[in-house]
């Protein structure tokens, strides 16, 4: 059974119910029928919970004072894991000196906002106090055994899944050296997971790797040790796949087929830290990569149905972990360091299945704030790309949010492949805050059964501005060709002029243009 659905049996604390409840509501707002609007836009938990899965995000103490951070923290996300303050070092510095005070307040702010937790972590080679690794060896495994039962049993009913044992591996699919090991060999894992078990029965009990999300030597050793546990009895509930990728180090290989293996185990798997980074600074290739990363875990996750859920390793990137930890790299989250949604972030969203900028689309053809200019830049209407260029202008008399917009250009797909790919080739404003996707139409008409949907990650527009010329591109991944002369938004004008067959909305309401 997953996480999610887990805990929608009554237990203590009242979780269970309130998750229930953002379930109940994420569904209703999936069954009421017809995308909502950006007004009363689903969360990312809520489109993740619509699915049966978790959308969670990573925090930490000292961020939670920024109100800001906490709101969204809150609102956005059904799962919280705590990035420092359940680790060894903090929660028993010294033999036997027990302090949860600082995990009791992330497991409280989840208790206040229905989300459920992810412990994190009881048994690591790194943030372990000095004291475990200076005893003698014949009194490790009691001192581990003590350890995971105080903390266990101390969040018993608060702490949904524990990542009982985190990065036990190194990249050769060998044991990493540590205190544990050292003191039992591999049995410590074991020995952890039954003193895990033993405190709290009813958490889901995961071993937790970075590097383990494509199949490799690392995560053939994990399956390995996972399958030799299961066979042992050992109770192991899931596999951890950390996540913190890199646009440099290409994307995982097969992940999907990875986590089908664990599941085919009878396994759960998690994506428990999951970030992208980038080397400094960023720009349209890289997060263009980066929202690609995002939106294949998310699909990847989606495609498996033992995948409970997606843990980001915070949502933004002003309490990122990165820059301390990789010189030179960052931007690794959804929102930045100003809380701004990023274009990864409507990726994501768009691989939940949200229908982000389709709500009602008011009076068509109502003058509006906004319009749309448009122009061709594609000398051929009958080959593999399609080239529209855009420009929106403030028309009105106050500035406009860019993250609000939305614009959608109309195209008939002819034959050949359903999926396309698209791209944002230049805009003053910055490929990296474009965000583009081709989507079907819900009801296909004439010349316009797909569209081509372009947002904004941040960015205001002055009243009388331009965004200036975006040019987008876009094609199918089997470059079969188009037919663009019957195509609904297209026209073979090479200069800008005001293109009414080009829909604009602003938090999901039609402000300019005529839909097909
Ligand atoms: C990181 C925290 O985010 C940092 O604040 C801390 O300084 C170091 O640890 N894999 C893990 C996490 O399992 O515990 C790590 O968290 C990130 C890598």
């Amino acid at each position: 059974m997953s996480l999610v659905n887990r805990r929608r049996r009554s237990r203590a604390v009242g979780l269970p119910a309130l998750l229930a409840g953002a379930l109940a509501l994420a569904l209703a707002t999936t069954l009421a029928g017809g995308p909502a609007t950006a007004a009363q836009q689903s969360t990312l938990h809520e489109l993740a919970a619509a699915q049966g899965k978790y959308f969670g995000s990573a925090t930490d103490n000292p961020e939670l004072p920024d109100a800001a951070y906490a709101a969204t923290l809150g609102s956005e996300f059904g799962q919280i894991t705590p990035g420092n303050s359940m680790k060894w070092d903090t929660t028993e510095p010294a033999r036997g000196q027990f302090n949860f005070a600082k995990g009791d307040v992330i497991t409280d702010f989840a208790q206040q906002h229905g989300q459920i937790v992810r412990g994190h972590t009881l048994v690591w080679h790194s943030q372990l106090p000095g004291w475990v690794g200076a005893l003698p060896s014949d009194q490790v495994e009691t001192a581990m055994t003590d350890h995971i039962t105080a903390e266990a049993t101390h969040y018993r009913g608060a702490v949904a899944a524990w990542d009982v044992v985190n990065e036990m591996f190194n990249e050769d699919g060998t044991y990493r050296t540590s205190p544990f090991y050292t003191a039992m060999g591999k049995d410590y894992i074991a020995t952890a997971l039954r003193a895990a078990h033993a405190a709290d029965p009813d958490a889901k009990l995961y071993l937790n790797d970075y590097n383990v999300e494509g199949l490799g030597a690392k995560s053939d050793a994990m399956y390995a040790l996972a399958k030799e546990l299961l066979a042992d009895g050992v109770p192991l509930d899931g596999i951890g796949m950390q996540a913190h990728l890199a646009v440099q180090y290409g994307f995982p290989y097969r992940m999907q087929a990875n986590m089908e293996r664990f599941a085919a185990l009878g396994l759960d798997v998690a994506v428990t830290e999951l970030d992208v980074r980038m080397q400094l600074p960023a720009d349209a290739t890289k997060v263009a990569s980066q929202s690609s990363y995002y939106a294949q875990v998310v699909d990847a996750c989606l495609a498996v149905r033992r995948c409970v859920g997606i843990t980001v390793w915070d949502y933004t990137d002003k309490y990122s972990w990165v820059p301390d930890t990789f010189p030179g790299e960052g931007a690794a989250n959804l929102y930045d360091e100003n809380l701004q949604p990023k274009p990864a972030l409507a990726s994501v969203r768009a691989a939940l299945g949200a229908e982000d900028g389709g709500g009602d689309p008011g009076e068509p053809g109502e003058p509006g704030t906004l319009k749309a200019l448009y122009r061709s830049s594609d000398s051929s209407a009958t080959d593999n790309q399609i080239k529209p260029g855009l420009q929106l202008v403030n028309t009105g008399g106050t500035a406009v949010a860019l993250s609000d917009v939305t614009v959608r250009y109309w195209f008939s797909s002819e034959s050949g492949a359903a999926t396309y790919r698209t791209w944002c080739d230049w805009s003053p404003l910055g490929c990296g805050t474009v965000t583009h996707r081709v989507a079907a139409a819900g009801t296909p008409a004439a010349g316009a059964d797909h569209y081509l949907e372009v947002g904004f990650g941040s960015g205001s527009l002055a009243p009388g501005a331009s965004t200036g010329e975006i040019q987008l591109r876009l094609n199918k991944t089997d470059w079969s060709n188009f037919d663009e002369s019957d195509d609904y938004s297209h026209s073979t004008g090479t200069t800008y002029s005001d293109a009414d067959r080009i829909a604009v909305y602003v938090g999901g309401e039609l402000v300019w243009g005529v839909e097909p």
